[in-house]
């Protein structure tokens, strides 16, 4: 196999992000760029879950949205999620009193052109993240980090819509983004490897743990993820075995936490369907065509729990 021009780096980073503790290692100070402000685009589901993480941090956080109603949407998500923590005494109410009082919400997207990372959570549209990209690209400094939250879309695209590739960076959180550990980090060709580490610094101040991999159709996450999801549609297609039967062999027998035809309920089959298209054409395989049945359900509305009806009834 060819080695990736980048093999090597990550570990380099990790290696330089992670000094061994008490040590103070001057190189990452000197490589680290310094992140303190922060604007998080879009207040829905992740988007207010990274404002909420980033502000504990103890970040200042901007979180925009296109409409008021958004942002106090997001907001009331943040203030109910810190009450659950200081319920279960995780939090202190004066720790979650100050992560509030360090986030502000906008409409104005030029609120962000003073922070030092952008982290953009809108919709999964091509169109409308290369949009926003360029209209950033003109809006914030020349040395803020532009990240997106992308679960599919190309990051060298994305940076190809802006004049500052070199700074553009996947940061993928995990959904419920206050719970799960994981911030997959997607560097593209020319990410710097300056903005690698500043990205993989700020996400374990977060209390994160960041891992990288290079830009590729459906990254690490989604490329091994969705075909076993799609695999287990195909055994159900095939008659081998009823739903909870599927899934019960996949929890008990593999220790996974939830079943794979649950787990697709709950992404939404559509964006299943999305991830699997993204596979197909990116990778050029047709072990990533996605299952009829899939296809089948997503065009009968059968799109999981949003919409009360998937591979189980809600
Ligand atoms: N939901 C998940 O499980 C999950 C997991 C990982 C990654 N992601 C990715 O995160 C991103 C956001 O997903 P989500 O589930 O939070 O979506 P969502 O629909 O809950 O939230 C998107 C928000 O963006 C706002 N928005 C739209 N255009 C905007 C603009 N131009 N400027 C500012 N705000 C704008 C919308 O009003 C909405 O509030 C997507 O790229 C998605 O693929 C989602």
């Amino acid at each position: 196999m060819v080695p990736h021009p980048r093999d090597g780096r990550v570990d380099r980073i990790r290696q330089l992000s992670s000094p061994p503790e008490g040590v103070i290692n001057r190189r990452v100070l000197e490589l680290t760029m310094s992140i303190q402000k922060i604007a998080v685009l879009g207040a829905g589901q992740m988007g207010n879950g990274i404002t909420q993480v980033a502000a504990c941090a103890g970040y200042e956080v901007t979180m925009i949205d296109i409409e008021q109603d958004y942002v106090d949407n997001g907001m009331a998500t943040i203030e109910k999620s810190l009450s659950k923590l200081v319920s279960k005494e995780r939090l202190s109410q004066e720790d979650a009193n100050s992560a509030l009082s360090r986030i502000s919400g906008s409409v104005d997207r030029n609120s962000a052109a003073n922070v030092d990372l952008v982290v953009e959570a809108i919709p999964e549209i091509p169109e409308l993240k290369f949009s926003t990209f360029a209209e950033l690209d003109g809006i914030c400094q020349p040395n803020t980090i532009l990240a997106s939250n992308t679960s599919s879309i190309s990051i060298n695209d994305i940076a190809a819509a802006t004049n500052r590739p070199n700074k553009v960076i996947g940061m993928h959180f995990m959904n419920p983004v206050p719970i799960m550990k994981l911030v997959e980090i997607i560097n593209g060709s020319e990410t710097d490897t300056e903005v690698t580490a500043a990205v993989i610094e700020a996400s374990e101040k977060m209390g994160k743990t960041a891992l990288c991999c290079n830009d590729s159709p459906g990254f690490v996450s989604n490329r091994i993820l969705c075909p076993m999801i799609n695999e287990a549609i195909l055994t159900l297609q095939d008659g081998v075995a009823e739903p909870e039967a599927i899934d019960g062999i996949m929890k008990l027998g593999m220790n996974h936490p939830i079943g794979p035809l649950a787990l697709a309920d709950l992404i939404g089959n559509d964006t299943v369907l999305h991830i699997m298209n993204v596979l197909h054409d990116g990778l050029g395989d047709d072990k990533y065509a996605p299952a009829p049945l899939l296809v089948q359900m997503v065009a009968d509305g059968k799109l999981g729990r949003k919409s009360g009806q998937g591979f189980y009834s809600y």
